[in-house]
């Protein structure tokens, strides 16, 4: 039996949440196309979604609602532990500490049953965007921002990050971008968080996996390093086309391009280029679109020329829209969190459900028939 390079092709579980068809570009949550999605609900619809198989109704979305605000102070404990965190930590580095940290404080972090862990998702996903703008204010000398009851998640983000409200607009799309972020399927962070629960640890321990997963530029770090890529080509003064040349001749990954799984463009990288235009022209200022639409057309051209099926995917527009909404680009990975938290635990409820310890096997390739020397003659 040889290993399957990057479990490529392979199946590892049987879900409800997501499906995506690589060919085509598309991808639904639960039975509802992305774009639907985006364009007509908001992230705590999608997260009762993608938590119990359906669309809430009015009462259903408020109780979730109250539920989510009620969690989403730290405790004092927590916000304690992010005021010594390190000005310059890295902001995942930061979340993951604060994350494995909440369990300290959660008298139900032990107790497994389905029920506990439907409330610890949804303090994970209420609180997670306060430990992001929390430990954002205190790297800047500023003192947090309290949650607001009276917002939903991306307001209250953008609240609590910015310390006034958001415009409409930028709530919107900034909402738009948390629900096209939601799930993805058995992507890297979500098994490793499958992984974890396979083997019965609790849930924070299982979302701490893949938080430190989504971590990497091959999975969420790929956002910033988006954002890196157009500062890099704007400073450098290159035509953009020239630049993507440059750097693909130098064996070099251009960064929010490529999918393991779409061999087509991502359908959230359609959506989140309307978002962009709008907010960009909203702002008056689109630099970042177009150079972002003239790196995509030179990409297009070589990969068209090398016949590589490599298109945008969700991180490429990703980045300009938040750049827009004023977000730091550090914070890119942490926010993707925020929204994949759901999609995490949501999968965590399906494997501790139907548990198996996941185990692969690998190919053994090293020496056979060795005999051990005495330490003094090897
Ligand atoms: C996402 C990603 C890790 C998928 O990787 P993968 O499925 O393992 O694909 P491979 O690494 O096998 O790449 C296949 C080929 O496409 C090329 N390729 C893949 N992504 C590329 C990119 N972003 N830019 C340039 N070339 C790329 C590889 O160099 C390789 O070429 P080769 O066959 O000539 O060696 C990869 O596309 C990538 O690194 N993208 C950039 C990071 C990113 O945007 N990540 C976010 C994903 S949502």
């Amino acid at each position: 039996m040889s290993a399957a390079s990057g479990l490529e092709g392979v199946v590892v579980a049987q879900t409800t949440l997501s499906a995506i068809n690589g060919e085509k570009g598309e991808l639904i949550y639960a039975g509802y196309d992305i774009d639907d999605l985006a364009r007509n609900t908001t992230f705590e619809e999608v997260a009762y979604l993608l938590w119990n198989g359906k669309l809430p109704n009015r009462g259903e979305l408020d109780d979730l609602h109250r539920k989510l605000v009620a969690e989403r102070a730290l405790s004092p404990q927590l916000l304690d532990l992010i005021r010594v965190f390190p000005t310059d930590a890295n902001p995942m580095a930061a979340l993951r500490t604060a994350v494995s940290a909440m369990a300290f404080y959660d008298a139900e972090a032990e107790d497994n049953s389905d029920e506990a862990n439907r409330r610890k998702a949804i303090r994970m996903t209420a609180q997670i965007p306060t430990i992001i703008t929390a430990f954002d204010r205190l790297r800047g000398g500023k003192e947090p921002v309290e949650p607001r009851s009276d917002l939903g998640t991306a307001a209250n983000f953008l609240y609590m990050l910015n310390g006034e409200p958001a415009d409409e607009l930028r709530v919107r799309t900034f909402d738009a971008a948390l629900v096209l972020h939601a799930e993805h399927g058995m992507n890297a962070s979500t098994f490793s968080a499958r992984v974890t629960a396979g083997t019965l640890a609790d849930i924070y321990s299982a979302v701490v996996s893949a938080i430190g997963t989504l971590k990497g530029a091959s999975h969420g770090g790929a956002n910033m390093r988006v954002m890196e890529m157009l500062v890099d080509i704007e400073k450098s003064g290159d035509e953009p086309g020239a630049w993507v040349r440059s750097a693909l001749g130098r064996k070099e990954r251009v960064m929010g391009f490529g999918h393991r799984v779409y061999k087509a463009t991502d359908p959230r990288a359609t959506v989140l280029r309307e978002l962009a235009d709008q907010i960009m022209k909203g702002a008056g200022e689109t630099r970042w679109l177009d150079l972002s639409d003239q790196v995509r057309a030179a990409m297009s051209e070589e990969m068209e020329k090398s016949g590589k099926k490599i298109y945008p995917n969700v991180d490429f527009f990703s980045a300009s829209v938040y750049t827009t909404l004023g977000i730091k680009t550090d914070l890119f990975t942490p926010i993707f969190a925020m929204a994949r938290v759901t999609g995490w635990t949501a999968h965590l409820f399906e494997q501790y459900a139907n548990n198996r310890l996941i185990r692969p096997k690998a190919e053994y390739v090293g020496p056979r028939d060795l005999k051990v020397e005495p330490v003094e003659s090897r």
